[in-house]
């Protein structure tokens, strides 16, 4: 990418934001971030406050917005992304999903840039194939305590579609499976963040059932360099972005047990209803199209997460 790109990146004081964020500043003309800090954290993008390309602003995306600077892509990732925070902020995150995502592409449309949408291998539901290919319609409750989540990102998938096919906009969509890394939330109840917070306190590892569900889990350098390629690709299309090594959440407990060296027992509580037992993208086409190969194998994205886990949050 060269120097003269503008990028509007929505949810971008987040997990997946701030780390696209530091990738993305270095080659970019400007990068605005706007974020109403619901999940996200400030402190994620403290580097970038005194920088003349970064800019801040402290936004709802559910409610519209004019903004005066140019812009090339719109980046949209503004939504609940853990369990734990859509099941905290069910309306919120439908919102954000469909009215903030209209809002998005409002943007997207009167700036004549490109846009990306942030979706997810939620979307699959609790799949009845796998590895879960693109053409795959899902398996979604609409009632089910996850529905708030994957429902707003159906939504969000369809409207970007449809403002590609009525008023010719480059849009394109990431399924983003499992990611992982620095700047997680310690306390957004994702499982890996989960594991490595209780494993570096010595407290119990919960395990929710017996453990023999499968994940397939990212490490943020991978999804990072999968939004990069979709953001450079001349066509609107969606991919899975991911890792497609699968393991079971029994083994990733005790991977993150012998890599902290901890003291932590295994309990198991009760499986939450709707919770998939299977999770492994089908990584073809992104392989094919885009040149996207995952890089990190689990063990070292562990390292390095746990690494930064430990200086941060200990
Ligand atoms: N991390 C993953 O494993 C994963 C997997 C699939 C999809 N995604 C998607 O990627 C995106 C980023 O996820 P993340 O893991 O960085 O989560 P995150 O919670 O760390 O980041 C989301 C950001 O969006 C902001 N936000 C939420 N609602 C908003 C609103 N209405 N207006 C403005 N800002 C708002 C939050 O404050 C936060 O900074 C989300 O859209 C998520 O659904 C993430």
């Amino acid at each position: 990418m060269g120097g003269s790109i503008r990028y509007l990146i929505t949810g971008g004081a987040g997990f997946i934001g701030s780390n696209l964020v530091d990738k993305l500043i270095g080659n970019a003309e400007k990068v605005i971030v706007l974020d109403n800090l619901l999940t996200g954290n400030l402190q994620n993008l403290d580097k970038h406050q005194n920088n003349d390309k970064f800019k801040f602003y402290n936004h709802d995306i559910q409610n519209p917005i004019e903004l005066d600077e140019e812009i090339d892509h719109v980046v949209h990732l503004a939504s609940c992304a853990s369990p734990f925070a859509y099941s905290n902020y069910p309306i919120n995150t439908l919102k954000s999903g469909s009215i903030g995502t209209i809002n998005a592409l409002g943007i997207s449309r009167r700036h004549n840039a490109k846009f990306f949408l942030a979706s997810t291998s939620e979307i699959y539901g609790d799949p009845e194939i796998t590895p879960q290919h693109e053409n795959y319609w899902g398996n979604v409750n609409t009632l089910g305590p996850r529905s708030m989540y994957d429902e707003s990102k159906r939504f969000a998938e369809a409207a970007t579609q449809s403002y590609v096919t009525t008023h010719n906009l480059h849009g394109s969509i990431a399924r983003i499976f499992n990611t992982y890394g620095p700047k997680m939330a310690f306390d957004d109840g994702r499982v890996v963040t989960n594991f490595i917070h209780q494993a570096i306190n010595n407290q119990d590892i919960t395990i929710f059932g017996d453990g023999s569900q499968t994940r397939s889990f990212s490490f943020i350098e991978d999804t990072l360099d999968g939004i990069m390629k979709i953001l450079n690709h001349e066509s609107s299309d969606v991919f899975n972005i991911g890792n497609d090594y699968e393991i079971t959440i029994n083994e990733l407990a005790s991977k993150i047990i012998h890599l902290t060296k901890s003291n932590s027992k295994i309990i198991n509580k009760d499986l939450p209803i709707d919770d998939p037992k299977q999770r492994k993208p089908d990584l073809s086409k992104a392989r094919k199209i885009l040149g996207y190969e995952p890089k990190y194998d689990l063990e070292t994205g562990l390292k390095e997460t746990i690494g930064w886990f430990q200086e941060n949050y200990k």
